[in-house]
């Protein structure tokens, strides 16, 4: 293989690639960096305005982005979005599950212990995270065993393997993730193709609306203490930016991965590496 066709394995023209959660902080910059490969991205939010508005920023890049409704947790809009998407670009070759999140109300302080966690917070966010994942790869992943063949990526995290302190359901979700990434891998390989391929990428601390309340104080904007602790903890000494995730997306989604299934890839400067010593 010489250096165009290596290069050929990253690009993306004609491919089609889903995107939940594509108005995200993560997700949006991903969504961006896919088009600028040639991709067409179908970028799934709840509201169109914010993902309309990522499109015009985009501006000519190479492939297409469109913006489509759809609730991650509600299967008929999700049908519906699967119908447009066909519509629009005419297949889906990948599946971007970015859609996820944590609560300050699912989240343990000093003022809200565990035991008075309320139970719709802890649903909403095991759900967001789990459930978010599990049924857009229902719906897109049909697609792509009726022509055999696909890629399902999954945003996991650090709260995954080792469960972050005051971060119930989000960490227990994305453990569950995990764990469905590597079952959906098998699943779909020994029962339709094993060109369907399912794989996670776990990132770092990436400081984005999601967690910006607890690793910044609001007034200050300085690092709270465990904003510090996590630095302190990350090898690389510094929270991850969106463009860190490009090169693991990138080959994850394409056929430079083609024999890799069932793994979660951490990109975290070192965080999941470092025993603190
Ligand atoms: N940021 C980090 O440090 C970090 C670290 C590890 C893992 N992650 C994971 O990476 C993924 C992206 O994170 P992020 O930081 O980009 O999060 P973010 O900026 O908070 O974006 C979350 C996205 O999820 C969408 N969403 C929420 N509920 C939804 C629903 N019911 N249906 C459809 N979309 C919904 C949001 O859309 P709306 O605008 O409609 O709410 C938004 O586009 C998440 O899975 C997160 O857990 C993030």
């Amino acid at each position: 293989m010489d250096s165009t066709e290596l290069n050929c394995l990253y690009d993306f023209s004609g491919r089609t690639v889903v995107i939940t959660g594509g108005t995200g902080v993560l997700g949006s910059e991903i969504a961006c960096a896919l088009v600028g490969c040639g991709a067409n991205v179908a970028i799934l939010a709840r509201r169109l305005a914010p993902a309309e508005e990522i499109i015009k920023m985009m501006g000519a890049r190479g492939g297409q982005a469109a913006a489509v409704s759809a609730d991650v947790l509600d299967p008929d809009s999700l049908q519906k979005a699967a119908e447009k998407v066909r519509e629009k670009f005419g297949r889906v070759d990948c599946l971007l599950n970015a859609a996820g999140g944590n609560r300050p109300e699912a989240t343990t302080r000093a003022d809200l212990r565990f035991f008075d966690l309320a139970p719709e917070a802890l649903r909403q966010v095991f759900d967001l995270n789990l459930m978010g994942t599990i049924l857009p790869s229902q719906v897109f992943g049909k697609m792509m065993a009726e022509k055999d063949e696909g890629v399902i990526l999954n945003l996991s995290s650090m709260a995954a393997d080792r469960p972050l302190t005051r971060v119930a359901a989000y960490s227990a979700a994305k453990a569950a993730v995990d764990n469905f990434t590597r079952w959906l891998a098998v699943h779909v390989a020994q029962e339709y193709s094993p060109r369907i391929r399912v794989n996670a990428v776990a990132p770092g601390f990436f400081l984005t609306r999601q967690n910006r309340f607890l690793l910044t104080d609001e007034s200050t904007g300085n690092l709270t203490a465990r904003g510090e602790s996590i630095i302190k903890h990350t090898p690389m000494a510094r929270f991850g930016q969106p463009e860190d995730l490009f090169g693991a997306v990138l080959w994850l989604l394409s056929p430079a991965s083609a024999f890799v299934t069932g793994v979660v890839v951490p990109v975290d400067g070192g965080f999941s590496a470092f025993s603190g010593v």
